[in-house]
């Protein structure tokens, strides 16, 4: 049912949000989990329905309330989600793999995945999830949180902080240039990447401290446990991805792709980067969504529509026109 996005929060202060309305508990074994650790643990305390399956609104909300993430920012990456993952005519989306709770499909080449989908919104070169080609791109990886352990250890003196995100998220490239020979970093994953190698300072780190180190043993109860820490204080402000353009200046990486063999790693210039947002945006629609939905009508056409205008508005450019896949 059609639903227009929430209000902004009127109350954006630090506070508890680990609290007694929102306990954490394990997820059963038929609820929804993914490779989002934000949106895992907003599940797992109830600030998303529990089942892992949600309305962008709840979505919305959950992640303004739950880590105070700004307005703008969650409603255009929860609008971009469920453009590619979500279904359009009941408004559902799951967090993690596909689900029949989501309701009945739209015709293909639609895919209504959830946020497991790879290559639409998830993507490779993640810091705790694996790359889609190894064969699990959405649970906790050991072996790569050994990595992060490291790095924080060797960057930042035992916590992850922005330097260390720079360092990792590079790595992180190089590991897949080197191992994965379907690797693919172009826009959107481009920009994604970047973006959320910001996010464990910028929404993991509690909201009464303020030096922007994050404890490991906070960021694994994010990552592997979907908790969190307890007495967990959100952060003192409405905050995003800022950070994102430091992260990409540290180690310059053009967008680009893996031929099909390792370390074959070649520029895609028709790929959006930092200094061509609009492009993402234009791509997004043009490519990623009109090719799951190359010719929809009647209501799935109304419902994305909709959601079309609201990743425009919230892309918040003006400079950047909205595009309109199949006509106005
Ligand atoms: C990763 C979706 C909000 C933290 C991801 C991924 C998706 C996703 C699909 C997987 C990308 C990949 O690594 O391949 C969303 C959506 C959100 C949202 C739709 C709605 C606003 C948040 C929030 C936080 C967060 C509020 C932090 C509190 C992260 C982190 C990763 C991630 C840290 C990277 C995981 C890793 O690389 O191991 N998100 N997310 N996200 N998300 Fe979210
Ligand atoms: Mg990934």
């Amino acid at each position: 049912p059609p639903e227009n996005p929430p209000p902004a929060q009127s109350d954006t202060s630090a506070k508890l949000v680990d609290d007694a309305d929102h306990p954490w508990q394990a997820p059963g074994p038929d609820d929804m989990r993914g490779p989002c650790p934000g949106l895992n643990t907003l599940a797992s305390h109830g600030y998303l329905p529990r089942s892992g399956i949600a309305t962008p609104a709840q979505i919305i909300n959950a992640t303004m309330l739950g880590f105070n993430m700004d307005e703008q920012t969650a409603k255009f990456v929860t609008y971009a989600a469920f453009l590619v993952d979500g279904n359009p005519i009941t408004n559902l989306m799951s967090i993690g793999g596909k689900s029949g709770l989501t309701g009945e499909d739209p015709p293909q080449p639609a895919i209504v995945g959830g946020l497991n989908t790879h290559s639409v919104f998830e993507g490779d070169a993640s810091m705790t999830r694996a790359d889609a080609f190894f064969g699990d791109n959405h649970n906790f990886n050991q072996t790569l949180w050994e990595e992060f352990v490291d790095f924080s250890n060797r960057y930042g003196a035992g916590k992850y902080n922005m330097t260390v995100a720079a360092e990792l998220r590079f790595q992180r490239i190089q590991d897949s240039i080197a191992t994965n020979p379907e690797f693919s970093f172009v826009s959107p994953r481009f920009i994604t990447a970047y973006a959320e190698s910001t996010f464990p300072v910028n929404f993991f780190i509690d909201g009464r401290q303020t030096d922007g180190q994050l404890d490991l043993d906070d960021a694994l109860s994010f990552f592997r446990d979907m908790r969190f820490p307890s007495g967990f204080f959100r952060g003192p402000k409405p905050i995003g991805a800022e950070g994102s353009d430091e992260l990409a200046a540290a180690h310059p990486v053009a967008p680009g792709a893996n031929n099909g063999t390792v370390n074959s790693y070649t520029p895609d210039p028709t790929s959006a980067d930092f200094s061509k947002f609009c492009l993402l945006y234009v791509n997004f629609v043009n490519q990623t969504v009109k090719g799951l939905y190359p010719n929809p009508t009647g209501i799935l056409r109304e419902a994305l529509d909709r959601n079309l205008n609201f990743f425009h508005e919230f892309l918040n450019a003006p400079d950047c026109p909205q595009v309109f896949p199949w006509g106005q």
